[in-house]
């Protein structure tokens, strides 16, 4: 939760900036490592929620290992503390290049996301006189209710290996001499609320699929089930942490404790979202003529979450809060970038405390998705990384 003392030390920061909690990070992490330990699951942190190597070395500490979708988050995790055996990489499209410097890093676990990936894997391997570890990414067709562009786990996405070609993969991979199978990942989709419901879902299918593998002779060593826990953007105080045991009792449903396989979850936004803090000043209050504008140095290009899945961040006016506190009078306002696009949109109709220009806002929950997914469009500057203890 921001705080007076936080407010105080911002007016020297140069705005628009990324604000990171690291206490709320410590607690968030403290969380999960003790549920990790209790119910014997494995975290395997999705580096593309946040791949600041601060935060990054505070979990390879915790003895996390890292999920990667590119060689360059591969390379970044082991210079900053994963062990190469805990590192794994997914995505549709490795390169031969990727996946050449996977190998040499020496991660330990390539998802295969297709036979013809497979294939290639094998032949790369083969050249350099190595095994590569392998488990297969199986798309397993389930909904689950999110947006549809983070959902992954229905036949219409492109991820995974789907039923259709189960038999050839088996095949496949059983002809491969510079694979070894390792087990199976399995992952539907990201901001999943309904926590109970769908991954216990996910929970069960996965366990009908393991025994599928095996009843072909694969021996299954880790049943992988993704990331995808959901955060309250609606009330980032009122919930900071996430719900992971919620979360790791519904998965342990289908695979009890002591069991013959090794869990492993990928979470990224539930470790993250709610510890960022894009900070913004107000540039001008403008005068429509139906509505209020205000005006903010911050756009889509730091943050593209609201123009490209109209996702919602709260907005706060932190200079109103904590320096007005005479001003009661609320308004509303449509709140927007300064980006030449009409989608650089914060939020409209926003009821804020009267705003003025020079005011300090935050938009809350931005610690997933949002400095990693920042663009130069317009040709402006990144917004930096501010941590709490370092202002
Ligand atoms: N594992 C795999 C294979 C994934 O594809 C992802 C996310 C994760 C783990 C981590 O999922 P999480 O726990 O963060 O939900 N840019 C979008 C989210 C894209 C998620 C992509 N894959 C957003 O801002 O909402």
């Amino acid at each position: 939760m921001l705080d007076i003392h936080d407010f105080e030390r911002f007016a020297e920061v140069e705005t628009p900036f990324y604000f990171y909690d690291i206490d709320l990070f410590r607690r968030t992490t403290d969380a999960l490592a003790a549920l990790s330990d209790s119910y014997g699951i494995k975290i395997h942190y999705a580096v593309k929620a946040n791949s600041e190597e601060r935060l990054l070395r505070m979990l390879s500490a915790r003895g996390f290992g890292s999920d990667c979708v590119s060689a360059n988050e591969v390379v970044l995790s082991a210079q900053n503390g994963f062990a190469p055996s805990d590192i794994m990489l997914a995505g549709v499209g490795k390169t031969d290049k990727e996946i050449r410097t996977s190998l040499e890093v020496g991660i330990g676990c390539f998802n295969v996301e297709s036979i013809p990936e497979m294939e290639v894997i094998d032949a790369i391997a083969g050249g350099m006189g190595v095994k590569a570890p392998v488990a297969l990414r199986i798309n397993p067709n389930i909904d689950p209710h999110t947006h549809k562009y983070i959902t992954t786990g229905l036949e219409e996405n492109k991820f995974g290996i789907s039923r259709f070609e189960f038999e050839p993969a088996v095949e496949r991979l059983k002809a491969c001499p510079n694979l070894d199978f390792k087990g199976l990942l399995f992952h539907i989709g990201s901001q999943i609320t309904d926590v109970a419901n769908v991954f216990g879902l996910e929970a069960k299918c996965a366990r009908e699929l393991v025994s599928w593998f095996e009843d072909r002779g694969l021996k299954v060593e880790h049943v992988d089930l993704g990331g995808g826990l959901g955060v309250d953007y609606d009330d980032p105080d009122g919930h900071p942490v996430a719900d992971f045991e919620t979360w790791m009792k519904a998965l342990r449903s289908c695979f009890p404790k002591g069991g013959a396989y090794k869990l492993h979850i990928e979470p990224g936004r539930s470790v993250v979202a709610q510890c960022g803090t894009l900070v913004t000043r107000v540039v001008y209050v403008k005068k429509g003529r139906t509505k209020n504008f205000v005006i903010v140095d911050a756009g889509m290009n730091d943050l593209i979450r609201p123009a490209l899945y109209g996702a919602y961040h709260k907005v706060e006016n932190l200079t109103a809060s904590y320096c007005r506190k005479d001003n009661t009078k609320d308004c509303a306002y449509d709140v927007v970038g300064p980006i030449c696009e009409s989608s650089d949109v914060w939020g409209e109709g926003r009821i804020l405390r009267q705003t003025r220009r020079g005011d300090l806002l935050a938009i809350r929950s931005a610690g997933a998705y949002g400095r990693t997914m920042a663009s130069r469009y317009n040709m402006r500057d990144l917004a930096p990384a501010v941590y709490s203890d370092e202002l």
